[in-house]
């Protein structure tokens, strides 16, 4: 996730980019970059970490008498974040350059037949062989060559091209990355999200999938990448004050960040499955294939929700492999002996790869002669520096305390782990792995179909609920460590006491809580222990518990035994179960801490990375 923004237009161009930069500095902040035109020549700057790294570069150059250009802050993806590696990129000639948020999946084909055609390349980035693109098919109109090149592109893309031989516009385009254009009495903006146009207009035009468009000072004109036909857009009024632009229209940053996930999973995803053939490719574990195939078991090591997201891939794990998982608290881990060796798998999930129990954890490991992957938000954190591979999830930036989208995503992560050792291992042939691919492709579409509609049915029930004092969650199977999840948000943002517990346990010991005055949540998919978990809920409302269902649309045993049902579609495989009901017991918990007026985003007591013991 990076951020992009552009200017063309009668003001000094870098003041309105560094400050479209900074309002964007929420989507990655590894490295920055701008370029400009000025004198007919392309101006390019460029610094490795934080803007203020790159404001500090600007200086005496800020005034620069130029209406046009490209500013970009990056989050790593392919290449580590160095000046070279920062955008803009630009062409062999350096009349071209390019920003770019999204990931191209068949660069490093693209990449070989370019440099066989003798472009030269200076960074490891997807992005570059963009540049070299255009600037192979240029032939007098920018337009028709970024065109040309896209069509050569597999993958997500949101893109700003500028080139010496055209000095008046700016090319846009969007496949799957998000990007808006701002329109200004003789000038156009192009950025990635909403906060940075806002300084300097409030008419907006949302670009959609598979549109380009040329930015000038007369505006923006649209078409259609595949086949040039002209699109017609109405401009959009924004009417958000600065805290809403903030958070993107939402009221809080952990809303923000649950809308997030369709796109959190898929970024995740993308460019690591070949749905067709059932191939999951993973080298930046940097696991020799032979030493998969030794493996006898993995631990999982992590704190907090990323324990939860550990206990999940227990399930998936242990059924594709054969495997045995144990999942571990880092806390608790640290201080037993530690029974591992070359080859047991040792896996450290965490969000911001800071945290001092899991790093403790990771560091034991490797003592021991494990192989270590990390599975983590955070590029160039402490986990991703010492563990031997890593596996970037590519949630974004994550700013609410309570994890939403970096859950989510640590599941997709844990999931293509899964089925990448399968693969290796010969667990699973290719037929089963196509399956379990296209399931998971399927997740992001079916989370975006339905947020809106769970956000309405949680808000009904915490309007219900919010004065309770103590939440059950229940569930089996996959269904417990969301549980356990679900009641762990509660917790954590609204203050109630909740408690996730497995339903089969109900009866050792939190049967004897349940009154009329007990909200009992129950994640209850049709899965193969759907029946216990019907029977489990019998005995609650055998004792005038009140309870909460999840369950799966259409689902009528469910109505008729539960008070209140929230309904999640049934996705292709049950083993997507957990993605599906980590959202509405988000929103459940977010709702109930809206209705009691707690602090969401920062709640008492809590920090987002926990860097001491
Ligand atoms: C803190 C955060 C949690 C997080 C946990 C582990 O407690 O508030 O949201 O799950 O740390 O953090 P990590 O960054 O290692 O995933």
């Amino acid at each position: 996730m990076c951020g992009i923004v552009g200017y063309v237009g009668g003001r000094r161009v870098l003041p309105v980019l560094m400050e479209g930069l900074r309002r964007l500095e929420y989507r990655g902040y590894d490295s920055a970059g701008v370029a400009w035109l000025e004198d007919g020549r392309i101006e390019l700057v460029r610094c490795p970490g934080k803007l203020t790294g790159l404001d500090g570069l600007l200086d005496g150059r800020r005034d620069a008498a130029s209406g046009i250009g490209l500013g970009h802050t990056r989050w790593a993806t392919h290449g580590a974040p160095t000046e070279a590696n920062a955008h803009p990129h630009t062409d062999c000639t350096g009349s071209v350059v390019v920003v770019h948020n999204g990931i191209i999946e068949n660069y490093y084909s693209l990449r070989q037949d370019l440099a066989a055609e003798g472009h030269r390349f200076r960074s490891e980035t997807d992005t570059e062989v963009l540049a070299h693109l255009v600037e192979k098919y240029l032939d007098g109109d920018l337009l028709a060559a970024v065109r040309r090149a896209l069509a050569d592109v597999e993958g997500a893309f949101a893109l700003g091209v500028l080139w010496t031989g055209a000095p008046d516009r700016i090319v846009a385009a969007r496949r799957q990355s998000p990007l808006v254009l701002g329109l200004g009495t003789d000038e156009a903006f192009l950025a990635s999200d909403i906060p940075a146009l806002l300084p300097f207009t409030r008419d907006v035009l949302f670009l959609d999938d598979g549109e380009t468009a040329v930015l000038t000072r007369e505006g923006a004109a649209v078409c259609r990448l595949d086949d040039g036909r002209p699109v017609e857009k109405a401009a959009t009024a924004i009417s958000w004050d600065a805290a809403m632009a903030e958070k993107g229209g939402f009221r809080h940053f952990m809303l923000k960040e649950i809308h997030e996930q369709p796109q959190a999973v898929l970024n995740t995803i993308r460019g690591r499955v070949v749905p067709e053939t059932g191939e999951v490719r993973l080298p930046e574990l940097g696991l020799d294939e032979a030493a998969v195939r030794a493996l006898r078991r993995l631990s999982i090591i992590a704190c907090g929700t990323s324990w939860h997201a550990g206990l999940v891939a227990k399930y998936w794990i242990e059924e594709w492999t054969g495997l045995p998982v144990e999942v571990e608290l880092a806390s608790e881990f640290r201080y037993r002996r530690p029974l591992l060796d070359g080859q047991v798998l040792a896996v450290a999930v965490s969000q911001s790869g800071e945290t001092a129990d899991t790093l403790a954890g990771l560091r034991m490991a490797k003592e021991r002669g494990a192989p270590v992957v990390g599975i983590c938000n955070v590029v160039g954190s402490t986990v991703t520096r010492e563990a031997h591979g890593t596996l970037y999830t590519h949630a974004g930036p994550e700013i609410g305390v309570a994890s939403t989208k970096a859950f989510t995503s640590q599941l997709a992560a844990l999931y293509l782990l899964g089925l990448y050792l399968a693969q290796v291992r010969g667990d699973l042939d290719a037929a089963a792995r196509r399956e379990k691919i296209r399931a998971l492709v399927a997740v992001p579409g079916i989370l975006e179909g339905r947020l809106g509609a769970w956000q309405a049915r949680c808000r009904e029930l915490a309007d219900r609920f919010y004065g309770c004092r103590d939440f059950l969650y229940l569930g089996r199977h996959l269904g417990f460590p969301l549980a356990l999840e679900g009641a762990l948000k509660l917790k954590e943002i609204s203050y109630i006491h909740a408690e996730g517990y497995a339903a089969g346990e109900m009866k050792h010991g939190p049967i004897a809580l349940i009154d009329r005055e007990m909200p009992v949540t129950v994640v209850a998919p049709r899965d193969h222990v759907y029946e216990k978990v019907l029977s489990n809920m019998e005995e609650v409302r055998s004792r005038r518990g009140i309870l909460i269902a999840l369950g799966e649309e259409g689902d009528e045993a469910l109505r008729q035994t539960a008070d209140h049902v929230v309904e999640v579609p049934r996705p292709p495989d049950p083993a997507l179960n957990p993605f599906l009901y980590a959202v509405p017991l988000q929103l459940l918990a977010y709702e109930i801490a809206v209705a009691r007026g707690c602090d969401v985003d920062q709640p008492r007591n809590l920090a987002k990375s926990v860097t001491v013991e």
